[in-house]
């Protein structure tokens, strides 16, 4: 199991609000003791953090309000003496606007040769002052924004994120170096962002307007921008250079494409493992989630690959949240919207208790965010003054944005910021996240934290190596069942009623722990049994 650190908001060791490396240095035997095989850190080099750090300035320094690449080297010797792999989340869509490549171009006349290392182009209309297409923003907006002499450049995100232009081959060679200097400083693998992104159509079409999820999404086939064949020519170059290193280092997808393209990621010489997003966006509804289960499964093993799966991550509402929203509710709007009302958290919390057995179930990767552990909630009220994520300012203030899950971890009950750090954090944290502490739940063997404890040790002992799954039947229709070689069931109940379990059946583990013994799994509840 991989779990995912974002930095920022892990543990802050000197005060300033804001976590740093030698923050999850200290956190190790904590990271142990839960049971990660791996740490997933999320961006932590020079950044003006227009985008919490996905706005890269300098790929081979650390920022320094997160230390040093000495602290780096530190903690990845550190993590290895613990067992433990670090990956490191590597950028290549797209840099900060003050990286010296971006400075360079647009301090440059038109044409200079290092403005092409970005899409920069002259506008449409008679006076250039149309952007060059209705491509948009996945942050709301145009993806153009227009420069000092007239011409636009192409920005996929923020406006501080100038898309690097992959056809040149001084960008692709440039990121197969920071691929190598992050292997030579240890790394064991990559999370690479906006993986489906990189390639554009160079032709610079407009995109058909039928739909405006059309423009952001990539439903659309041939799309200008998302999911291109080119990508794979540039995955196939860094897999050489991973190949030729000793670290025996894997790389992960962030591609959110349509399940049945992504296997075109895990090809033998392409990724090795590719999230599968349609899981984790899956409702809390037994029909959806067996279909994208099955999906994953299917869509991965056509090419010898197994899926990889997440509940939750920096970028989307906590799942012990969305899952106490009824179903259909859209939680990106409903964080601004609401009805806030609408929220069971209870219920949340008890689903995410019964997901995480689903999740640790499965054949494939499991990767965990930070904070599900604890059952973190999001953070659905944060004051709009605080708010930090550029989709706020990006989309006309009508998007909240991701700010609500990137709230600085509780390790203790009390104190200036519950043990985060020494003072203040860079995002306040509700006065409920004293309960849900690290230390709390240490004490209370029915936590989360303890669920996630036993689930871990169990996974390593029950759940078989081989990817096989085998769906039972269902004796109810609202009853997900399979086995594992090795005879592992994991039963979830999607009913309103009692279910028995076999007479046979020896429980593992349950998520409602008061019903561990009483032969019956209850309504929203899972169980491992053989
Ligand atoms: C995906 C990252 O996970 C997200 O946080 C970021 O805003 C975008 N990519 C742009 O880099």
């Amino acid at each position: 199991m991989i779990y995912q650190v974002y930095v920022r908001s892990f543990a802050d060791s000197d005060g300033d609000g804001t976590g740093d490396i030698n923050g999850i240095r200290s956190r190790l035997p904590y990271l142990a003791d839960l049971g990660v095989d791996g740490l997933w850190v999320n961006p932590w080099y020079t950044s003006p953090l227009h985008d919490g750090g996905y706005d890269v300035a300098d790929y081979r320094e650390i920022n320094p309000i997160y230390g040093t690449l000495q602290d780096a080297r530190d903690l990845i010797r550190e993590a290895h003496a613990a067992d433990i792999k670090v990956i490191v989340d590597l950028v290549p869509n797209h840099t900060s606007a003050q990286h010296e490549w971006f400075q360079e171009a647009i301090q440059s006349p038109p044409n200079h040769p290092s403005r092409n290392r970005y899409h920069i182009r002259p506008g449409k209309g008679t006076d250039g002052s149309e952007p060059p297409t209705n491509w948009l923003s996945v942050f709301g907006g145009p993806a153009w924004e227009r420069l000092p002499d007239g011409e636009w450049y192409l920005h996929l995100f923020d406006h501080t994120q100038p898309d690097l232009n992959w056809a040149n081959p001084e960008v692709q060679d440039e990121f197969r170096d920071i691929f190598r200097f992050w292997l030579a400083l240890g790394a064991d693998g990559f999370r690479v962002d906006v993986a489906h992104g990189l390639a554009k159509d160079m032709s610079f079409p407009d995109i058909p307007t039928e739909t405006e999820e059309l423009l952001v999404t990539a439903k659309l086939r041939n799309h200008p921008f998302w999911d291109r064949d080119d990508v794979h020519t540039y995955i196939r170059q860094w897999r050489e250079v991973l190949d030729a290193s000793p670290n025996n280092s894997m790389m992960v997808a962030e591609a959110w494409v349509a399940p049945e393209r992504v296997h075109l990621y895990l090809r033998p010489d392409e990724y090795h493992q590719s999230f599968a997003f349609n899981f984790l966006e899956s409702s809390w509804n037994p029909e959806e989630l067996t279909t994208s289960i099955q999906k994953a499964l299917d869509d991965a093993g056509s090419v010898g690959a197994v899926p990889t799966w997440a509940l939750s991550n920096h970028d989307v509402v906590r799942h012990a949240t969305r899952y106490g929203l009824p179903e259909g509710v859209e939680w990106r709007k409903w964080l601004l919207e609401g009805p806030h009302d609408l929220l069971d958290a209870d219920l949340g919390q008890r689903r995410a208790r019964a997901a995480i057995m689903l999740m640790l179930a499965l054949p494939g990767s499991a990767y965990l965010y930070q904070g599900e552990e604890l059952g973190l909630p999001e953070v659905w009220d944060l004051p709009e003054e605080v708010l930090d994520d550029p989709v706020w300012e990006q989309s006309g203030h009508t998007t909240k944005g991701r700010d609500g899950c990137r709230v600085p971890l509780p390790w203790t009950a009390n104190g200036p910021s519950f043990g985060f750090g020494a003072g203040p954090p860079w995002l306040p944290q509700p006065a409920y996240f004293g309960n849900l502490s690290a230390a709390n739940q240490a004490l209370d063997p029915e936590s989360m934290l303890q669920l996630y404890r036993s689930a871990l040790r169990l996974r390593r002992a029950l759940v078989p190596a081989s990817d096989e799954i085998e769906w039972l039947v269902p004796h109810h229709p609202k009853v997900v069942a399979f086995r594992r070689a090795g005879g592992l069931q994991c039963w979830v109940n999607f009913s309103r009623g009692e279910i028995a379990l076999p007479d046979e059946a020896t429980v593992q583990l349950m998520s409602d722990p008061a019903e561990t013994d009483t032969g019956k799994l209850p309504p929203d509840a899972c169980v491992w049994f053989n």
